[in-house]
């Protein structure tokens, strides 16, 4: 075997939405103590690694990541007395803790800022990054991620502050080495308190190199920042100081929220540990689109043929340079059944285990985001006021309100692909409000909780909880999963994504099918071996019934 062993490469990683996941008492948030109720559900089903979105104090305009007080947990969620009670409990069981990282940005609420905006002369100024418009326009182009420009207007000083994301997000200035230490610092305190790992977001973004005006594409509003602030030389160096500074320190996994190309992939996850363990890739989630100035709010569904030919070249791109991180799921993406499955009554659960099957049989650490593992499917808004995402409103002012979508096209779009898919509570049981509260949810539970739920999905031998659970322990169990090389089989085949994997002898096949029919595929019969694991109990030669995976491995 060539690539070196390592405990993060052998993990399964699962992340919690801690508004999302369970409320202890009853104000219909969940929160940390929900968590901890819940560790032994975890430890059940086998997962090594809790990565726990933004957790820290916030006036949650784009719930959690958006930090008034990096060193202090927000109100709705509890004490510090509780998150160490969380992290002992996760340690007790042998598992990890991630937590979120969110420093390219601050909320307007934190006293950096706060102090920052009073004066061009405060000693915080410089935290911030404030520019003078041109003349009433603001001193570039750039949109946000999160629609309109990325300029706000503050009438104290009469200049503009950057924010890539929501206005009361703030972009932190990481040219000043000032903040750069209190990062650091801050990163530090966490390590100190025993966490083990980080996951970076937005961390492409860092460091900004000019502030040119952007190219803006057919139809778009606004120019792109793309050129002038992301995966820039200067982000890398930040990451080798962070690196210096804090990470070499501990052993962690660090994972960063990144995107862009493989060859970026590269640069930031690659095997010399210059920079971080592993980056998430954004392309067969938000690369599946028309390509319009629209980006994700489309009609675009995930084709087979698109979709391979993404993770096929991660998959092959990475391997033997640095590490994959696989995954289809988390709280900015909809349900994956939903989205690249089938999530009617015929075929959620087979398709939701073939999806399960594919990804974490592929190279790289897995990662799953809570309530995948029960098969979780969309909630499909009907009504805008059911919404609670910024990104929504946002984008509904910047396309609908000014008449450039029709309504209804916007609400289907918002319906499959917004980020509120995937934040409803968690589906505990089949009492009410599936036993994410007692009080009134903040956001909607989905009704289809009576059917999806874990108290039952956990008695049924049969259910897809039960078929994660096989699918960590044959991680487990197995090299080949983990640090196997893959190859791309049956390219063309229009219905069946299948490769191989190899190491040191052994031959591991996966075949999947991606549609709803029985089609031909011969190759896993050809493969022989034992069976590791399949979405069915019975086979036909030379057929794949629907959304049939299987797994075969030869020694
Ligand atoms: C990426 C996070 O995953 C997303 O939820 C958030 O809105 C943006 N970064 C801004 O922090």
């Amino acid at each position: 075997m060539d690539e070196p062993r390592a405990w993060w490469k052998e993990a399964v990683v699962y992340q919690i939405y801690p508004r999302s996941f369970a409320d202890s008492n009853g104000d219909g948030i969940g929160d940390l103590n929900g968590i901890t109720a819940h560790l032994d559900y975890l430890h059940e089903l086998g997962v090594d690694v809790i990565w726990v979105s933004p957790f820290y104090k916030s006036p949650n305009d784009d719930n959690g990541y958006d930090i008034s007080d990096y060193r202090d947990i927000m109100d709705e969620f509890g004490t510090m007395e509780d998150f160490d009670r969380m992290l002992e409990g996760i340690h007790q069981r042998g598992m990890r803790l991630l937590i979120d990282l969110v420093v390219n940005h601050s909320s307007d609420e934190h006293p950096w800022f706060v102090e920052s905006r009073k004066s061009r002369d405060n000693p915080y100024r410089d935290y911030y990054i404030w520019r003078d418009g041109k003349g009433d326009a603001p001193p570039n182009n750039w949109g946000s991620c999160f629609s309109g420009s990325a300029w706000q207007y503050d009438e104290t000083t009469g200049q503009w502050y950057l924010h890539l994301f929501s206005r009361k997000q703030p972009d932190l200035n990481w040219a000043n080495p000032k903040v750069r230490d209190a990062v650091f610092d801050m990163m530090t305190w966490w390590c100190d308190k025993g966490i083990d790992g980080f996951r970076m977001d937005v961390i492409g973004m860092i460091g900004k190199e000019n502030f040119d005006d952007g190219e803006v594409g057919p139809g778009a509003l606004y120019g792109s920042f793309e050129k002038s602030c992301q995966h820039t030389a200067t982000t890398h160096r930040y990451l080798r100081m962070m690196r210096e500074r804090v990470l070499d320190h501990y052993d962690l996994l660090t994972v960063g929220e990144a995107g862009g190309t493989v060859e970026q992939g590269i640069q930031y996850a690659g095997l010399d540990g210059s920079e971080l363990n592993m980056i998430f890739s954004f392309e067969h989630n938000d690369g599946l689109n028309d390509g319009t100035e629209l980006g994700k709010w489309s009609d675009h569904g995930a084709p087979l043929n698109e979709f391979r030919e993404i993770m096929n070249r991660w998959q092959l791109g990475l391997i033997g340079k640095a590490w994959n991180t696989v995954y289809l799921s988390n709280h900015d993406q909809p349900r994956q059944v939903s989205r690249y499955g089938n999530d009617g009554p015929l075929f959620r659960v087979r398709s939701a285990k073939m999806l399960a099957t594919l990804i974490h049989m592929m190279h790289g650490t897995p990662y799953i985001y809570n309530g995948e593992e029960l098969g979780m499917t969309n909630i499909c808004f009907t009504r805008l006021e059911d919404y609670r995402d910024v990104e929504v409103f946002n984008a509904w002012k910047q396309w609908v309100e000014s008449g450039r979508v029709h309504p209804e096209d916007m609400m289907r779009w918002f319906a499959r692909i917004s980020r509120d898919n995937a934040r409803t509570p968690m589906q505990w049981d089949s009492s009410p409000n599936a036993g994410f509260t007692t009080g009134t949810p903040w956001i909607r539970v989905n009704g289809n909780y009576p059917d999806v739920n874990a108290a039952d999905e956990m008695k049924d031998p049969d259910s897809v909880f039960n078929y994660y659970k096989k699918l960590i322990a044959l991680r487990h169990e197995h090299l080949i999963i983990v640090y196997g090389n893959y190859i791309p089989m049956l390219n063309d085949d229009p219905n069946v994504y299948a490769y191989r994997r190899e190491l040191d002898g052994e031959t591991l096949t996966v075949c999947c099918n991606w549609t709803d029919r029985t089609v031909p595929c011969t190759l896993i019969d050809e493969a022989g071996g034992e069976e590791l694991i399949s979405n069915y109990r019975f086979h036909k030669p030379g057929l794949l019934q629907p959304y049939e995976a299987r797994v075969v491995l030869k020694k």
